[in-house]
Parts: C-alpha cells; structure tokens; sequence
C-alpha cells in the first residue's frame, strides 16, 4: 500500500463550538430558556449570560476564522431562538441570526457544519411533558430539525443530530431531571435514550429528504480505553465498559440495534425501554453518512468485584451505574501526562479510535471535537505562547494521519474551540480557543479579542494542508 503523506485535497479544516458557551444574549432577542440557562452551577462558577458574547461579536469572529484560513466551522443552533418553547411559534429575530452567521461563513469560504442540538434542551418542553423521557418529544425535535433543514439547507451541507448523547444520558440535569436517586435516573436516561435514537434516525431520514447533498451524522464523546493490566478480569472489565459507555450509541445509530452487552445490562437493571412495534425498523432503515466524535483524552479500565451489599440471595442484583456496581472503574494512567483537569492527554489513543469506530461501522469519520484546556493569562505585551495547546494539536493530527495510513477516512478535524469560550464544566478559566477572549469568570472586561500562537501555528499548518504534520 502506498504510504499516506498528505491530506486529502478536500479535507474540512475546522473549528468548533456551541451556542450555549459562546453565543451569550441568553435573554435577548426573544430566546426561550433551556436547561443550561436554568442549571445551578451558572451563578455560582462564572457569568453564563454573557459568555464570548459571539452573538453580537459574530462578524469579528468569522473574520478572525477567514484569516486564520478555516476550511469549516462547526457550531451549534440554540433551539430556544428558533422555538423559544421548543415546538409551537418561530422566534423569526432568533432565525434571522443565524441566516446572518451562515451568510457571512459563505461569504469567507467557511462550510458550515451544524450541530442541531448541543445540550440546550428547550425548558418549556420539560415542562409540557418532560422532554425526552415523553415520546412526544421525538416529533418535536423532527420537526426543529425539519425546519432548519428548510430554512437553512440550501447553504449548510453538513448537519450533526446530537451532540455527545451519551453523555446526556448520564446526566440528570440535561434531561431537566430534578432528583438524586442514581437507579432512576440511569433508568430515566436510557429511556431519553431511546427517544433520542429514534428522533436522531427519522432526522437522517428527513435530512436526506430535504436538504439537496446534505450530510448529517452524530457527535458522540468517544474516549479510548484501555485495560489496566493483563490480568484476564481486567480485560472482561474494559470489554464491557467499551460497549455500555462507547458504542451504545453508535451501534444504535449505525447499525440500528442494541448491542448484545448493553442490552444484558439494561435488562439486568429493569432499565430496558420498552420497544414500540416500528421501532427497531425504524433505526434500521435510517442511517447516518458519517460518524462524528469528539475526542479529548483516554481511560484506563479496571475490573471492579460487586461487593456483597449489591446481591440479594444467588442473584446479582446491579443497581447502580456501571462505575460503582462491579462491572469496571476508571483508574489513573500512569503512563500518560494529564491536563490541570486530570484528563489524561493520549494521540495514540486518537488513533486507537478512528481505527476501531472505521473497523466497526465502516463510515467516514468526523473528528467534531478536539483540544487542550489550560489556564491562561494575557501577557502584558505579546501574545499568548500556548505551545503545549499547539504540541496537543499536531500530536493528534498526526494521529489522523497514521489511521489514513491504515485505510480510515475522514471528511475533517475541527480543533476544540475557535475562540475561548465557557467550559461546559469549569466557568471561563479553562480555556481552549486558538483566540483569546478578554473576560473573567465574572468581570465581563471588554470581551476583545487577540490571536494565540496556536492561532498562527493552525493557520500555517491549513495553508500547507498538513503537510508540517
Ligand atoms: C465536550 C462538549 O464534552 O467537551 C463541549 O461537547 C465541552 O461542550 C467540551 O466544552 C470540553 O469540556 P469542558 O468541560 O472542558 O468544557
């Protein structure tokens, strides 16, 4: 075989971001709220209302994209401008917004790549019927969907269905879930789920329909793991963790089934969803074009015993989540460096990944997420010299590029995130943008922008198509 040394010609150089983080004007224009305006953390770690203030920041940001030679820039709709109730009237100030954003990305030769839903749920839909956990909410997110695809088709191509579901799974708040009962809210989880699956395949399905050469896939959160050891428990452990926390999602997605492994587990736990008739066919029928991930570090796997607290009579009853009920643990990785975050900082691990989801699924890859969080502070003259951000980047591009090597394709990279914006978890202080953006966690500053060294780094390594890779 001959050896891969470039990129492919067409290759979506990219950035990316969602509304939520970098948008701000939470309350403006006529937005409804969604779960992450209301969640208990915003007043407390920093000022969410505002963010990068993108929303009226966003010609200066698409210029700042069109300079460092962006080929593509995925960021996401807050439903809430769109539908500020999730269904019903249309926010005609929150459509108009985007028109401008994706008619200036045109305008500078930036394809735009659209994730639909990136964990801002629409509140007034937990209050209607309670969001995912009702099937009600399979037509509402179609319908959203169908209408971007209407409104906004003739010049987005690329569309991503949902953003890190199996992470929305896992967390309570996002599904606008009030109580702390770790058993029902797993069961509630699965449940949304399922929905979402069966919404995320009628969108394929209308996507194809409505928008002339459109693409759409998923964005899931794919991190490597690893067992720890040699021992034969450990494996089983990893084994297991890699189908109920990895492909669950996909398997449903691509191959429109459970998996044999997740579906025991679900079982196990009285967690199964009950399947409607139609169902199982549906996710069959509709698949997606491409496999979208975001990628930021690995784990390593260890098996974990039940202890005896968890078993009634000769039966194992598991009622917690895998974690903590005898399936596997996350243990540190010894051999790997981490972030200030603990997140263990793992290429290889990049290229374990595209490697398997291509060996699984046999769909081309977009990697939608990928990026170093630090903190950082503006020197007083100068710019910021984020040389460990830039090591991270060409680390696992070079990644990409040995899966090339074995046959994997891929449509892009987008690094994680254009400019600084609020950390889904941990307030404005991690920053991962190839941009600056002059703000504390609650003095607002004047929000100006100044490029980073990885911001020059990124814009040569585009100009040249990867060729310093
Ligand atoms: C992904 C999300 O999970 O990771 C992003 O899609 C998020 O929204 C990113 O910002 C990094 O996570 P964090 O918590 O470091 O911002």
């Amino acid at each position: 075989t001959k050896t891969i040394n470039s990129f492919p010609k067409n290759f979506l150089w990219g950035s990316a971001t969602a509304a939520f983080q970098c948008e701000g004007a939470a309350y403006e224009d006529g937005k409804g709220l969604s779960v992450m305006d209301v969640r208990e953390q915003n007043p407390k770690i920093c000022n969410y209302e505002v963010a990068s203030d993108h929303y009226h920041h966003f010609k200066e940001d698409v210029a700042l994209m069109k300079e460092c030679g962006l080929k593509a820039y995925r960021f996401s709709i807050a439903w809430t401008r769109i539908f500020p109730q999730g269904n019903g009237n249309v926010n005609q100030l929150g459509v108009d917004f985007y028109n401008r954003l994706i008619d200036e990305l045109v305008a500078a030769n930036i394809t735009p790549i659209v994730t639909i839903y990136h964990f801002e749920y629409p509140q007034g839909l937990i209050e209607q019927y309670g969001g995912w956990l009702s099937r009600k909410s399979i037509d509402d997110y179609v319908n959203y969907a169908s209408f971007l695809f209407k409104t906004y088709g003739d010049r987005v191509k690329y569309w991503i269905t949902i953003n890190e579901q199996d992470h929305v799974v896992h967390m309570p708040f996002r599904l606008g879930l009030k109580g702390d009962d770790l058993y029902e809210n797993e069961k509630a989880g699965f449940l949304a789920n399922h929905h979402m699956c069966i919404a995320a395949a009628k969108t394929f399905k209308a996507c194809h329909e409505l928008v002339e050469g459109g693409k759409i896939g998923p964005a899931v959160c794919f991190d490597m793991m690893y067992p720890t050891s040699n021992r034969p428990a450990d494996m089983m452990a990893w084994l297991d963790a890699m189908e109920i926390r990895n492909y669950y999602v996909l398997d449903l997605n691509v191959k429109g089934e459970y998996g044999g492994v997740f579906k025991r587990y679900l079982e196990d736990r009285g967690w199964m969803p009950k399947l409607q008739e139609g169902d199982l066919a549906c996710l069959k029928e509709n698949k997606p074009d491409f496999i979208g991930f975001n990628y930021y570090a690995s784990k390593s796997i260890s098996a974990y015993p039940l202890s005896d607290k968890n078993k009634i009579g000769d039966m194992v009853i598991k009622l917690l989540p895998a974690e903590e009920a005898g399936i596997y643990k996350v243990v540190k990785n010894e051999n790997l460096n981490a972030t200030l975050w603990g997140w263990e900082i793992d290429d290889i691990g990049l290229e374990g990944v595209c490697r398997l989801l291509w060996e699984r699924y046999r769909l081309p890859l977009m990697i939608t997420e990928n990026g170093f969080g630090n903190k950082e502070v503006m020197p007083e003259e100068g710019m910021i010299q984020d040389d460990d951000r830039i090591d991270y980047l060409h680390r696992h591009l070079l990644a990409v590029k040995r899966a090339m090597n074995v046959g994997v394709e891929f449509i892009g990279y987008c690094n994680w995130s254009f400019m600084d914006i609020v950390s889904g978890h941990s307030g404005f202080s991690k920053r991962y943008g190839l941009v600056y953006v002059n703000r504390d966690e609650f003095d607002l500053k004047d929000l100006s922008r100044s490029k980073k060294k990885s911001f020059y780094w990124y814009q040569e390594t585009i100009a040249c198509n990867g060729e310093n890779i």
